[in-house]
């Protein structure tokens, strides 16, 4: 018999003990089977997947269809793992109506358990119609990818203190609208303390410091899988891109020395047979 899910008071338990949370971003089924089997308590299902997966320079062209295909595969490969999964840019932004609708359209075609929303005051009411809905929504502030070209690119949120006063209160207002948790994304240790010690709910840190309540990094950095910029905030586990490399040189270089396939991985036939059917 399978594990049952983690929920959302699983975390709120783990905040109040003080025990760490684990996050790690998945995309595809044989991931979501590994990762899951690793331990990590989250699983999310990050906009991201434009960049790491998709080839794309941001998360902006990433569609709700893209993340509810993926979403589905990581649904499946999982067990354990509360699976969230990021709304893309414009799904939540234009009213709380249309938000709803495609938050909806999230859980009921992949089965995740949550959804994840960048931003604070200014989409507060999507957030309010997500989780009176029913539906357990994560928030994201600091660096929110999604507004890099506004936010002046890939920085460090927060180090002035009007952004960093504007981030308390956006952080407050999730809190208080219901989401369940909150990723914090490149900014100050310092304030990320401040709003681990003034949230109930957990918070999740990425580049963020260590007094978050849980941390989160994106799969492919984590395993070395990324060939394209990467942040300070990165710490890399795995070196899974070299022995890839390695292992698809040796296919080729077996092919090409007639060694592969051998006798153990062909079939056979009688030579009446073959006989018969050269007839
Ligand atoms: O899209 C993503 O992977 C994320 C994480 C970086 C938190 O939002």
């Amino acid at each position: 018999m399978s594990a049952a899910r983690l929920t959302t008071l699983d975390f709120r338990e783990m905040k109040q003990k003080k025990e760490k949370i684990s996050m790690i971003t998945a995309y595809d089924f044989p991931t979501a089977q590994l990762v899951d089997e690793a331990g990590v308590e989250f699983i999310l299902v990050g906009d991201s997947l434009g960049m790491v997966v998709l080839g794309y320079k941001d998360t902006l062209a990433v569609t709700l269809d893209d993340m509810i295909h993926h979403g589905k595969a990581v649904v499946r490969g999982s067990e354990k793992a509360f699976v969230v999964i990021d709304m893309p840019f414009l799904t939540y932004e234009i009213n709380s109506d249309e938000a709803l609708r495609n938050a909806g359209r999230i859980i009921q075609e992949t089965g995740a358990q949550g959804v994840k929303l960048e931003g604070g005051l200014e989409i507060i009411e999507a957030v309010r119609k997500i989780v009176q809905a029913g539906i357990p929504v994560i928030g994201h502030l600091g660096l929110t990818p999604q507004s890099a070209g506004q936010l002046g690119g890939f920085k460090v949120q927060g180090k002035d203190p009007t952004v960093a006063k504007k981030m308390i209160e956006d952080s407050l207002a999730l809190e208080e609208a219901g989401a369940f948790s909150l990723v914090l994304e490149c900014i100050p240790w310092q304030l990320a303390e401040v709003i681990t010690e003034k949230l109930s709910i957990p918070v999740i840190g990425i580049g963020a410091g260590k007094q978050c309540d849980g941390q989160v990094l994106v799969y492919h950095d984590v395993m070395g899988l990324y060939t394209g910029k990467r942040p300070k905030f990165v710490k890399q586990y795995a070196d899974a891109r070299s022995e890839m490399v390695r292992g698809v040189e040796a296919y080729v270089s077996e092919i090409r020395q007639g060694v592969f396939p051998e006798d153990k991985h062909i079939f056979s036939m009688s030579e009446e047979a073959l006989a018969l059917a050269l007839k």
